[in-house]
């Protein structure tokens, strides 16, 4: 029996963001489409001993990254041996991050997604996609897409997923900020700025990912938390702009930001977006990827 699964599970950008009213939970109505990117996390999981659980980190945000329990991989590990009664439950797992910390990008969501997947193999626990769903729901809003991955709709938190057509290649340039962004602090700005607005995600964007029309998909990119995170992080005002000024044919904040996701046509114009902004003083660094790509997946 396998002792080891190694898991690579993708980061997300959301081509539309609509942020509709709190509910009773403290969590926003959403109406968003997710795409995967290939800007990948690996987490390594190791058989243990029956009770012993330990998390270690390399890459991206090492040494700063909790590794106790309030790490979400470290609760989706424990949550699935807890929901399926494996007695000799143990592991050991290793995550080597390559996604920004705190960046819109949903790494940390990503980890307890591909956490899920492993310890399901690790430990043979047959949970269907439907329960590893239903966990990763209950751990945070994004993690039910970095199961799935593609492009998909995301209702109800954005954790009800609806996978749609999506055809062409879509390159990403992602320039990184210098800090992160705190996801319920970017929603409460928002509150206090904007109000809810709708959750219904744009039908001609829909149509234009189903067309692989890519231009139209670049300027109907749409992020309801643009300003709440403008107000928070300004400078990346002048992240922005220079995107828009290399030439991308669509500009967005990732999710909550503050990564700024800048859409390209080809690969090489991506290559030209990203380097003109690794020279922007509000850029810490820039990373290439291309979507849409799967989710969480064992690839050993
Ligand atoms: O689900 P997750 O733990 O990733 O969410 C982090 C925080 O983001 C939540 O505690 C909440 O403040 C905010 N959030 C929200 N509405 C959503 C998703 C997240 O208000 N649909």
């Amino acid at each position: 029996m396998s002792t080891t699964v190694r898991v690579r599970v993708p980061a997300k950008v959301n081509l539309s963001l609509r942020v509709g009213p709190t509910e009773a939970s403290g969590y926003h109505e959403l109406g968003t489409l997710f795409q995967g990117l290939s800007l990948f996390d690996d987490v390594i999981a190791e058989r243990a001993p029956a009770g012993q659980f330990s998390l270690a980190f390399q890459g991206e945000g090492a040494g700063f990254l909790p590794t106790d329990d309030t790490n979400l991989a470290m609760r989706a590990a424990k949550l699935i041996a807890r929901r399926f009664d494996v007695t000799d439950a143990g592991v050991s797992l290793l995550i080597r991050k390559r996604i920004p910390v705190a960046g819109g990008m949903a790494g940390g969501s990503a980890d307890a997604a591909a956490t899920l997947r492993a310890c399901n193999e690790l430990w043979r626990v047959c949970a269907s996609d439907a329960d590893l769903s239903e966990l990763a729901a209950s751990l945070g809003a994004d993690v039910p897409f970095l199961l799935v991955g593609g492009t998909a709709l995301g209702t109800g938190r954005g954790d009800v997923i609806h996978p749609v057509a999506c055809q062409g290649s879509y390159y990403w340039a992602l320039a990184l900020s210098h800090s992160g962004l705190s996801t319920p602090e970017v929603f409460a700005e928002f509150d206090r700025l904007d109000g809810p607005r709708g959750v219904v995600v744009d039908e001609a964007l829909l149509a234009a990912v189903a067309a692989g029309d890519v231009p139209a998909v670049g300027r109907l990119l749409r992020n309801d938390l643009t300003a709440a995170a403008v107000a928070l992080q300004p400078c990346l005002n002048d992240t922005l702009a220079a995107g828009r000024m290399a030439g991308a044919i669509g500009v967005i904040v990732s999710g909550s930001g503050p990564t700024c996701a800048f859409l390209a046509e080809t690969p090489q114009a991506a290559d030209r977006i990203a380097q003109s902004l690794s020279r922007l003083a509000s850029v810490r660094t820039v990373r290439r990827a291309d979507g849409p790509v799967g989710g969480a997946q064992v690839v050993g």
